[in-house]
């Protein structure tokens, strides 16, 4: 058939997605998401809801992740990493934030906004000093992107690195930033040269440790109350030339094409979200009678775990075709920004349906729901909101 020049062929990459993508996964990968949902299940459980109300870093389970090579599982084995792939990391965010985002987004921003921008647009020094321990688990760390005035517009950075010969000189704020205390490694993106707008912006490995940095209280969030969240100022910091990645004026680029794959990891995170309110939600429904019998069997409470069902149906092939474009070396810009947004969207409503459910009892803590609930908030925010992915979605959908 494709010999016959009078076929009209279908184009190259849709017979080289149509032949390879696959619904099944590797044995590797099975392993993966076992080891994510034993601890998550065994251990993330017990103290969950506790840490919660306290707003208490979990610090014995970052070391856990740590050990069970979950904090730098994307990251090459030549770097000390996993050497896993992307699919293993959906699986794995899943189970993960299915029980506990704060856990969740330590595992992201570290594995996916960190190691990967190090290990992508690092040089050889750079990645032995600073990615090598990131990729163990020894440290942890920080993307530096948000500011007071430049949260969903990134562009109109305040913080500035002027550039005095073999150093820059910091000084500026940085807002939300997840690890700001307990990140040991700080990518920062900085302004350099304003009078070039986007294209003077630079992102540089900052020590947190290094004199002239003061952080902001824990932010008293409404969920993922248990992972670090800071404001970071800047005051006459100095951080060596050699520190900046890429050349300069790569700042802004860096952080684009870093969180393309971070939105993979919150898309993931935000699946779990919806699977876990998901799951408890049938649970009770199969358990809790009313009217004479089990609340699942009301067409009101079926139909909802049915609309439920195929949302996050939906969320996880998205999510796992981003993973898919990532692993193949495709573009997959655009498809971490389909996943992000719609996986939010629906922990968001699944979450929400979930508490509903559960009635008087969904609203109290114990039932887990109205946890997952805020948690799934955060996921329409962090890593750029449901309004920048449409964006992104609609740029793709228009240049097409
Ligand atoms: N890859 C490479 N380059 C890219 C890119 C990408 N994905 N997206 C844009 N660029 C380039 C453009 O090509 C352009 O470069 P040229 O001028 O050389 O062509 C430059 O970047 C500017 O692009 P735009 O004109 O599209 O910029 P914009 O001002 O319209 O903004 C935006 C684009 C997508 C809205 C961007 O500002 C954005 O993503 N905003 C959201 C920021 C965000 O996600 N923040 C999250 C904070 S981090 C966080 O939450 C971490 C945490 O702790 C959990």
């Amino acid at each position: 058939m494709y010999n016959n020049p009078k076929v009209t062929y279908p184009s190259i990459s849709f017979i080289f997605q149509s032949i390879v993508m696959e619904f099944t996964f590797t044995e590797e990968q099975i392993m993966i998401q076992q080891s994510a949902r034993d601890y998550a299940q065994r251990e993330l459980i017990k103290d969950v809801l506790e840490r919660d109300a306290k707003a208490e870093y979990p610090a014995h389970h970052v070391k856990a992740m740590a050990d069970l090579g979950f904090l730098g599982m994307l990251v090459s084995t030549r770097y000390d990493g996993g050497g896993m792939d992307t699919i293993s990391y959906v699986l794995a965010m899943e189970e993960i934030s299915k029980v506990d985002s704060s856990v969740g987004v330590i595992v992201s921003v570290n594995n996916s906004l960190v190691c990967y921008g190090l290990e992508e647009f690092g040089t050889e020094a750079q990645k032995e000093k600073y990615l090598k321990p990131l990729a163990r688990g020894e440290k942890i760390g920080a993307f530096l992107l948000s500011e007071p005035n430049a949260g969903s517009d990134a562009t109109s950075q305040k913080t500035t690195a002027i550039d005095k010969g073999d150093h820059y000189l910091v000084n500026g704020t940085k807002n939300w930033i997840t690890n700001g205390n307990s990140a040991s490694t700080y990518l920062l993106i900085a302004q350099t040269h304003p009078e070039k707008g986007h294209k003077g912006i630079n992102v540089l490995i900052v020590d947190r440790h290094s004199p002239g940095i003061s952080l902001g209280p824990h932010e008293d969030k409404m969920g993922m109350r248990s992972s670090d969240t800071h404001s970071v100022m800047f005051t006459d910091v100095i951080v060596p030339k050699e520190n900046r990645i890429g050349e300069d004026g790569f700042g802004f680029k860096f952080a684009m094409k870093t969180l393309e794959g971070g939105r993979i990891g919150i898309a993931a995170q935000a699946l779990g979200i919806a699977q876990g309110a998901y799951e408890r939600a049938l649970k009770y429904a199969k358990e809790r009678k009313a009217f004479g019998t089990e609340i699942i069997n009301h067409q009101a409470v079926a139909f909802k775990l049915a609309e439920m069902h195929v949302r996050i149906e939906a969320a996880r092939h998205f999510c796992l075709k981003a993973a898919w474009l990532k692993d193949q070396n495709q573009p997959y810009g655009t498809a971490s920004a389909i996943a992000k947004y719609w996986a939010a969207e629906t922990a968001m409503y699944v979450t929400t349906e979930a508490v509903q459910i559960h009635g008087g009892y969904g609203y109290v803590k114990e039932y887990h729901v109205e946890r997952l609930m805020r948690e799934a908030k955060l996921t329409q925010i962090y890593e750029g909101t449901s309004e920048i992915q449409q964006i992104i979605i609609s740029r793709a959908i228009m240049n097409d």
